[in-house]
């Protein structure tokens, strides 16, 4: 399932035109995974905005918390882009809102849903150990 929070009124930045690749870490990347971001062949099908760093490690079978279905309405797949954070556009202000909801915030953190990289530079994203997901922690 894929769709888009109609509350959001700022338009989603374009897909990648270039091939790239993202080198997740942390505990759900099994340590360290490389994946590679192909536009003819964006794993469209999982949730997120096409082209997102979400739809890329779902893709590849990276499980990131998304409680909302990647409309933006959560903090759970919040990421830190500790390279390449350039090739991806500003946050939006809804991003900004529900980024302030996740703990261990950083200047770097995003919101994997949200962020599309234009896939000028290869990006390094650690995805932080601990998320607020309160329906999980509630069982
Ligand atoms: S999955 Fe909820 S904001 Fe990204």
């Amino acid at each position: 399932m894929s769709g888009r929070n109609p509350y959001i009124d700022t338009p989603a930045a374009e897909p990648p035109k270039k091939s790239y690749s993202i080198r997740f870490t942390g505990e759900e990347a099994g340590g360290e995974m490389t994946v590679k971001v192909d536009p003819e062949h964006l794993p469209s099908k999982h949730e997120g905005e096409p082209g997102s760093i979400l739809q890329a490690a779902l893709g590849a079978g990276i499980e990131i918390d998304h409680a909302c279905g990647g409309v933006c309405a959560c903090s759970t797949c919040h990421v830190i882009v500790e390279e390449g954070l350039d090739t991806c556009p500003p946050a939006s202000d809804a991003e900004e809102d529900m980024l302030d909801l996740a703990p261990d915030l950083t200047p770097r953190s995003r919101l994997a849903c949200q962020t599309i990289p234009n896939g000028e530079k290869n990006l390094v994203v650690r995805i932080p150990g601990w998320k607020r997901n309160l329906v999980r922690e509630n069982h």
